[in-house]
């Protein structure tokens, strides 16, 4: 069996091949733009943003594997071959990490890290009185998705309250749960802290922006770990500079790499993440892929897959 790879750069494949051998040895891999590759042969596909139409010049392809969670990079392709199932990319490991980012990000707007780092960097004692502690605030979490939820319940840990907000209704110990457009303006008035962890689709693009941002309580924080094409960054500006926003934790952006003139590099209370909230291991991605492999091969029903009629 062919599993051809487009994740990390043709320099990532050695590594690529040595974790499937080590969970999936009956697979062999190859790299995407092997010349020497038949596309005929190729069963299975592991990628992150492949050029439009490649996909569709497999003909024997039985399942697309994303290397991330969100596959709008994948979904977007308007070839993408229908009917084979698209797989998001989501270990258990995945949703450890993202909860580990949010409740960081979460602590260093709470903590105000960034006034803390810019000091050291002058070499300046800058004390000053903390105004509250964490569990003071209110995180809201746009997302109730596998991410998002686990981002919650590793918030509630830490006697973080938290609510959210996502499309359909969820019902979760501890968490007053909003969903939908009717349910946004309720969910925003209550985040202290709002966490985007939303897929990137035709309903989240350009969310984050004036209007929902002057819908938070005055001196909220923001993370952004969903997708860049979901905020307005002059507006996130704009509100920090009013006092609207008291800081930010921004791990995505559009484009990526942030370029070298975005005011975010230098402003006082943005923190810019390279996009690193959930990057699980190759290892921790070759195991899951090489599982669920292994269920399709039984005819059993994949998980995490993305849905073309919901969009995410
Ligand atoms: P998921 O399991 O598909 O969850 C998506 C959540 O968003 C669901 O709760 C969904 O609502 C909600 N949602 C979607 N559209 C909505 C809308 N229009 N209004 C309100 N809620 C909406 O996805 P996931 O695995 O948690 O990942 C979420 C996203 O995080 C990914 O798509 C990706 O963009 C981002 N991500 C970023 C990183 C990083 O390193 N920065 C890493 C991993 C993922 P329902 O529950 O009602 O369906
Ligand atoms: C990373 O952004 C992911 O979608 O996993």
């Amino acid at each position: 069996m062919i599993l051809v790879v487009k994740s990390g750069g043709e320099a990532a494949l050695p590594e690529w091949q040595a974790c499937f051998a080590e969970v999936a040895p009956q697979l062999s891999l190859r790299w995407w733009d092997d010349p020497a590759l038949d596309p005929a042969s190729v069963d299975y596909a592991l990628v992150w943003d492949p050029e439009p139409g490649r996909l569709a010049r497999l003909p024997r392809l039985r399942a697309i594997f994303g290397s991330g969670a969100g596959v709008d990079g994948i979904a977007a392709d308007p070839h993408l071959p229908r009917g084979i199932p698209l797989v998001r990319c989501v270990p258990p490991e995945a949703t450890q990490r993202m909860g580990e980012f949010v409740a960081w990000a979460v602590l260093s707007l709470t903590k105000d890290a960034r006034r803390m780092a810019i000091a050291q960097a002058r070499g300046a004692w800058d004390y000053f009185e903390p105004p509250f502690a964490a569990a003071a605030r209110t995180v809201g979490i746009m997302g109730l998705g596998a991410m998002g939820l686990r981002s919650a319940t590793m918030l509630r840990a830490l006697g973080i309250p938290v609510v959210g907000w996502s499309r359909t209704r969820k019902a979760l110990d501890g968490v007053e749960c909003f969903a939908g457009a009717a349910g946004l303006p309720g969910f925003l008035a209550r985040c202290d802290v709002l966490v985007c962890l939303l897929p990137a689709t035709d309903e989240t693009r350009g969310i984050i922006a004036a209007p929902l941002l002057a819908s938070l309580p005055r001196g909220a924080g923001l993370v952004q770990v969903g997708r860049g094409v979901q905020q307005v960054l002059p507006d996130i500006v704009a509100a920090l500079d009013s006092g609207q926003l008291s800081g930010a934790v921004l791990d995505v952006f559009d484009p990526e790499p942030l370029p070298a003139d975005s005011p975010a590099w230098a402003h006082p209370r943005i923190t810019v993440t390279p996009h690193v909230g959930s990057l699980p291991s190759r290892l921790e991605r070759a195991r899951y892929v090489a599982d669920c492999i292994t269920r399709f091969e039984r005819g059993e029903t994949l998980p995490n897959l993305y849905d073309p009629e919901r969009g995410y």
